[in-house]
C-alpha cells in the first residue's frame, strides 16, 4: 500500500471518531499546517522520478480533496452538536421575576441650578462658569480684597501652596472678573458654581454652592438690583408676595452692600415663605465697586451696576424642606431616592419649576 494510501486511510478513520471542534482543528493543523502532511507530500514531488510524478501527483490530490470535503462535513456536524447542547442547556426560565428598573434621581442641589438658571434666564441673563481652583488675583486682589482682609486667612481659606497663589475659591464672585475681562460690557450672567470655605457644622459645609449675578451697562441703579431679586425669589418659591429686607453691609467689591433677608414664619413645623416676622439671610450684594471695574478696565464713569451672590444650599433646604446641609454631601442612595427629582421632569418658566 502506498504512503498515499496509509495517510488517507489513518485520517479517513480519525474523522469518523467522535470530536469536538479542537479535535477537529488539531487534525486539520496535522494534516495542512505550515509543516503538515500534505504540504511535505507536494514537496516531495520534485524528488519522485518522472515516470512515477503523475500517478503520485494525481493520487495526493484525490486524497487531498477527500480529506478536505470530510473535514467540512465533520465540522457542519460539530456546529449543529454544539448549537444543539447551547438550546439544551441555556434555556430562558420565563418563570423568573422581572430585573427592577432603576431609575436615577436628580440632586436638589443640581435641581435648584436649574430652576434658579431657567428664571434669570428668562429676564435675559446668560451663564458662565468659573473654575474651582482659582487664583489669589481673580479670587480677592481684583476683587478690591485688601491684604489684611479676614477671608485672606488661612483660617477661612483652602490654599493649595504654601506662596497663597493657589486656593479653591471660597465665592463665586472670581467669575465676575473671568466674564468682564473676556468681552466688552454691557454684562448680564449669572455663574451658579462649587464653593469652598473652611467651615463646618449643620448650616456650613467646607463645600457648598452658590450662585454669582453681575449685571453692568450704562445707567444700572439699585433700583434694578432691588427689582431683580424680588421677582426672583418670587418666582423661585412660587408665592405672589415676598417680604424682602436689605440691611446694610459691607463687601469689598460692592458699594454700597446690603445682605438680603426674607420673612418667613413657621406654621405646623413648615416653614412658610413671604409671611410672618422671622428673617433669614440668603443672599449678599451692592452696586459694583468702581476699583473692581478699573481692575478690569471698564471705565466706572461710563459703565455702573450691579452683583449678587446667593447662597443656593440654602435655598433648596427652604423650598425643599430639607433641614440638615449635610445631608446634601453624604451621598447617601437612599436620601436621594426620597428628596431627589425626577430626570425627565426638567423645570422650566412654562411649564412650572418644581413638583
Ligand atoms: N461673594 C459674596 C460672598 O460670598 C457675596 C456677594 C456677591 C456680595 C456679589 C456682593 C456681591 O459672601
Amino acid at each position: 500500500m502506498s504512503d498515499i494510501k496509509k495517510i488517507r486511510d489513518e485520517y479517513i478513520n480519525k474523522l469518523n471518531a467522535e470530536l469536538d471542534i479542537h479535535g477537529l482543528n488539531k487534525i486539520k493543523t496535522e494534516l495542512f499546517g505550515k509543516n503538515g502532511i500534505i504540504p511535505n507530500l507536494f514537496k516531495k514531488l520534485g524528488t519522485i522520478p518522472s515516470d512515477e510524478k503523475k500517478i503520485f501527483a494525481s493520487d495526493l490530490n484525490t486524497v487531498k480533496d477527500e480529506i478536505e470535503e470530510k473535514i467540512n462535513i465533520k465540522l457542519q456536524q460539530i456546529e449543529i452538536i454544539e448549537i444543539n447542547s447551547k438550546l439544551q442547556n441555556e434555556r430562558v426560565d420565563v418563570t423568573l421575576p422581572e430585573r427592577d428598573i432603576n431609575q436615577g434621581k436628580i440632586h436638589p442641589v443640581s435641581q435648584v441650578i436649574d430652576e434658579i438658571s431657567s428664571i434669570f434666564s428668562e429676564i435675559g441673563f446668560s451663564v458662565e462658569e468659573g473654575p474651582d481652583v482659582e487664583n489669589e488675583h481673580f479670587n480677592f486682589t481684583a476683587l478690591n480684597t485688601p491684604d489684611n482682609h479676614p477671608a485672606r486667612d488661612m483660617h477661612d481659606t483652602f490654599y493649595l501652596d504654601n506662596k497663597k497663589e493657589l486656593l479653591l475659591r471660597t465665592h463665586t464672585s472670581p467669575v465676575q472678573i473671568r466674564t468682564m475681562l473676556k468681552s466688552k460690557p454691557p454684562f448680564k450672567i449669572i455663574a451658579p458654581g462649587r464653593t469652598y470655605r473652611s467651615d463646618s457644622d449643620q448650616t456650613h459645609s467646607p463645600m457648598f454652592h452658590q450662585v454669582e449675578g453681575l449685571h453692568i451697562d450704562n445707567d444700572i441703579n439699585m433700583g434694578h438690583l432691588k427689582g431683580c431679586l424680588n421677582y426672583f425669589i418670587k418666582e423661585f418659591f412660587e408665592v405672589n408676595k415676598i417680604k424682602m429686607r436689605f440691611r446694610p453691609s459691607h463687601f469689598p467689591f460692592t458699594e454700597p452692600s446690603a445682605e438680603v433677608d426674607i420673612g418667613y414664619e413657621v406654621k405646623d413645623g413648615k416653614i412658610v415663605i413671604g409671611e410672618g416676622d422671622k428673617w433669614l439671610e440668603i443672599l449678599g450684594c451692592g452696586m459694583v465697586h468702581p476699583n473692581v471695574l478699573k481692575n478690569v478696565k471698564v471705565n466706572p464713569d461710563k459703565y455702573q451696576g450691579y452683583a449678587f451672590g446667593i447662597g443656593i444650599d440654602r435655598l433648596a433646604m427652604l423650598k425643599y424642606g430639607i433641614n440638615d446641609l449635610r445631608a446634601f454631601f453624604e451621598t447617601d442612595y437612599r436620601w436621594l431616592n426620597h428628596f431627589g427629582f425626577d430626570p425627565l421632569d426638567v423645570p422650566s418658566n412654562y411649564r412650572g419649576l418644581s413638583r
